[in-house]
C-alpha cells in the first residue's frame, strides 16, 4: 500500500508541475501566476476539490505522443468562496500554450454540467493559445461544446470569466457568451483575429495590446467589465464581487452582514442637485449616500460613462443599480449606454436582483451617428429589458425624465413597483427650451414673449406633480430620506411574483 500511495503522490506531483519548472518561471517572470496559483488565492483555503487531475489529450499526430501531462492543461474541480460554493476552471499556459484540446474542453464541460445541475456559479480563469492546432477539428468540437453549455446555462447560473493570458479567435466566444469578463491590464488580450491578420487584410499596424487589451476592452469596445492591475487584484476583486451574486436562478440575492437598518436621514442629499438646471452633479455622490456602507461595485466604469451599473446592498441584500450620470453627455442616453444598462437589467432580472433606478435623462442623444448606428434597435434593447424585468423595480426621479428617455428608465408603466420623484424632478415631453421653440413658433422673433412662454412650461411641466397627480410617480420624497423610503421599498418587494406569459422566449431586438 505504501508504495501505491508513493506511485499516487509521484503522479499527482507530476500533475501538479504543469508544464515544468522552466515554464512556471516563464510565467512568473511576466508578472502572471499559474493555474495552480490562481485557483489558491480564488478559493477559501482548503477547499479546492480536483477533478481529473490524471487526465490526458489523445492526440497522436505532430510528436503529440510525447508531449502528454496529467491534467492536459486545465485544472478543474470545485471549492467555496466565502463559503459559497463555486466551480472552476483554470487553464494552464505552462502545457502547450493551455491550447485546447478535446480532452482540456470535456475536463471543463464535467463541471458545467455540474454546476448546472447542483445550481453553483462557474468561473473560468483563462489563459491560452486557443484551440489545439494538432487535434485540428476535435479541439474545435470541443470548443463548441463549451459554447453550447455557455447558453444553456445562461441565465440559470452566473458565468464568469476572468481573462489572465491570451485569448483569441473563436475562443473568445465562450467568454463572450458568459455573464461578466474581467481582464488583467499588460497580460491579457481578446481577439478574433490578431495583428498580423488584421496588417494583412486591412493593412491596419496594431498591436496586440491595442487591439485586444485589457484597456481596450474596457474603454472602447466594452467587452470586459473591469480591468485590473495583476492577477492578484484581479482575483481578490473577484472574490469580493462574488458576494453579489445569488448561487443560480433559483436563490435571492444573498444576505451580507445582516440587516442594517439604518434610515438616517442625510441632509447634505437636499442640495446635491444645483439650482441650474444645466448645471451637473455627480450621481455616485447619491448612490454612495443610500447604499450600504457606501459600497458600489461599479462595472464597466470607464465606457459609456453617461450611464452608470453595478452592484451595491440595501439592508445586507444585494441590488443592482442603473443611474444617468449627468456628469457625462447630461446623462442621454445614446447606443453604448443603452446597450450596457439593458445587459445588466437582464443579468438583475434572470437572478432575481432588484433594481435601483435612478434617473436624471435629459432624453435619448440626437445625431447621424447614433441614428445610423441604430439608436432606434439598441435604445429599444433597454426598453424591452425594463419591460420584460419582474424582479423589484424601484425608480427616482432625481431631477430631468425628459420624453422617450421617461419611459424606459423603469418607468411606471413599465411594471416598476415603486416610482419616487425628488421635488426636483422635471418630467416632460422635452425641455422648457425646445418644447416653446415648437409649440410656440410664431412667437420666436419676440425674445420677451418665448421667455415668458418658458416660465409658463416650467411652471406646468417641470414639477413632479403633473406625473403625480397621475399616480406615475408613487410619492415626492425629501432627499434627505431618500435612502429609508427604497430600503422600505424593497423590504416590501422582498417575495415579489410576477410572471410574464408563457412563451419560449420573447425577441428582443439585438
Ligand atoms: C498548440 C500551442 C498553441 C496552440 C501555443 N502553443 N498555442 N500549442 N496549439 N494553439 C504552444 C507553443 O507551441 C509553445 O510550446 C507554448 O504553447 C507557448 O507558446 P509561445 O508561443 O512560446 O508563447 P508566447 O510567445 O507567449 O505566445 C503565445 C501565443 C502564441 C500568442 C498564444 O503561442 C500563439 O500565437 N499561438 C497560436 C494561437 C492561435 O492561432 N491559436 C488558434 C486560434 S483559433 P512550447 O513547447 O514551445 O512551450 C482558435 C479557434 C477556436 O482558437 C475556434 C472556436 C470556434
Amino acid at each position: 500500500m505504501k508504495e501505491i500511495i508513493q506511485q499516487l503522490e509521484a503522479k499527482r506531483e507530476l500533475a501538479r508541475l504543469g508544464g515544468g519548472q522552466k515554464r512556471i518561471a516563464a510565467q512568473h517572470s511576466k508578472g502572471k501566476l499559474t493555474a495552480r496559483e490562481r485557483i489558491e488565492l480564488l478559493l477559501d483555503a482548503g477547499t479546492f476539490e480536483e477533478w481529473d487531475m490524471f487526465v490526458e489529450h489523445r492526440c497522436h499526430d505532430f510528436g503529440m505522443a510525447d508531449q502528454t501531462v496529467p491534467g492536459d492543461g486545465v485544472v478543474t474541480g470545485y471549492g467555496m468562496i466565502n463559503g459559497r460554493l463555486v466551480f472552476v476552471f483554470s487553464q494552464d499556459f505552462t502545457v502547450l500554450g493551455g491550447s485546447l484540446s478535446e480532452a482540456h474542453a470535456e475536463k471543463i464541460c464535467k463541471i458545467m454540467d455540474q454546476a448546472l445541475k447542483v445550481g453553483a456559479p462557474v468561473i473560468g480563469l483563462n489563459d491560452s493559445g486557443g484551440a489545439r492546432i494538432q487535434e485540428g477539428v476535435a479541439s474545435l468540437g470541443g470548443y463548441a461544446e463549451i459554447f453550447q453549455r455557455n447558453v444553456t446555462a445562461s441565465g440559470v447560473i452566473p458565468q464568469i470569466s476572468l481573462i489572465m493570458g491570451p485569448s483569441a479567435g473563436g475562443a473568445v466566444y465562450s467568454p463572450a457568451l458568459t455573464d461578466f469578463i474581467f481582464m488583467v491590464k499588460d497580460s491579457s488580450y481578446m481577439f478574433v483575429t490578431g495583428p498580423e491578420v488584421v496588417k494583412t487584410v486591412t493593412h491596419e499596424d496594431v498591436t496586440a495590446e491595442e487591439l485586444g487589451g485589457a484597456i481596450t476592452h474596457s474603454t472602447i469596445s466594452g467587452v470586459c467589465d473591469l480591468a485590473f492591475d495583476n492577477d492578484v487584484d484581479a482575483i481578490m476583486m473577484l472574490r469580493r464581487f462574488f458576494n453579489y451574486l445569488p448561487l443560480s436562478n433559483r436563490e435571492k440575492p444573498p444576505m451580507i452582514n445582516g440587516a442594517q437598518r439604518t434610515e438616517e436621514p442625510d441632509y447634505s442629499l437636499d442640495t446635491l442637485v444645483p439650482s441650474n438646471p444645466n448645471q451637473p452633479y455627480d450621481m455616485k455622490e447619491l448612490i454612495g449616500k443610500i447604499v450600504d456602507d457606501g459600497e458600489f461595485f461599479e462595472l464597466q466604469p470607464d465606457y459609456a460613462k453617461n450611464i452608470l451599473i453595478g452592484f451595491a446592498r440595501m439592508e445586507g441584500r444585494s441590488i443592482g443599480i442603473v443611474a444617468n450620470q449627468p456628469l457625462v453627455l447630461a446623462g442621454c442616453l445614446d447606443i453604448k449606454a443603452s446597450i450596457k444598462a439593458a445587459r445588466f437589467v437582464r443579468f438583475c432580472d434572470a437572478f432575481n436582483i432588484p433594481v435601483v433606478t435612478l434617473v436624471d435623462v435629459p432624453g435619448f442623444m440626437p445625431g447621424t451617428s447614433q441614428e445610423y448606428g441604430g439608436i432606434i434597435k439598441h435604445g429599444a434593447k433597454l426598453l424591452y429589458a425594463y419591460a420584460d424585468c419582474t424582479v423589484p423595480k424601484v425608480t427616482l426621479i432625481t431631477r430631468k425624465a425628459y420624453g422617450g428617455a421617461y419611459d424606459v428608465m423603469a418607468s411606471k408603466h413599465l411594471r416598476g413597483d415603486v416610482n419616487f420623484a425628488w421635488p426636483s424632478a422635471e418630467i416632460a415631453v422635452m425641455g422648457p427650451k425646445g418644447a416653446v421653440e415648437i409649440i410656440f413658433r410664431e412667437e420666436k422673433s419676440d425674445p420677451a414673449k418665448i421667455t415668458a412662454r418658458e416660465a409658463e412650461y416650467k411652471a406646468k411641466f417641470a414639477n413632479p406633480f403633473v406625473a403625480g397627480r397621475r399616480g406615475y410617480i408613487d410619492d415626492v420624497i425629501l432627499p434627505h430620506e431618500t435612502r429609508k423610503r427604497i430600503s422600505r421599498s424593497l423590504a416590501m418587494l422582498k417575495d415579489k411574483v410576477l410572471t410574464n406569459p408563457p412563451r419560449k422566449h420573447g425577441n428582443i431586438p439585438l
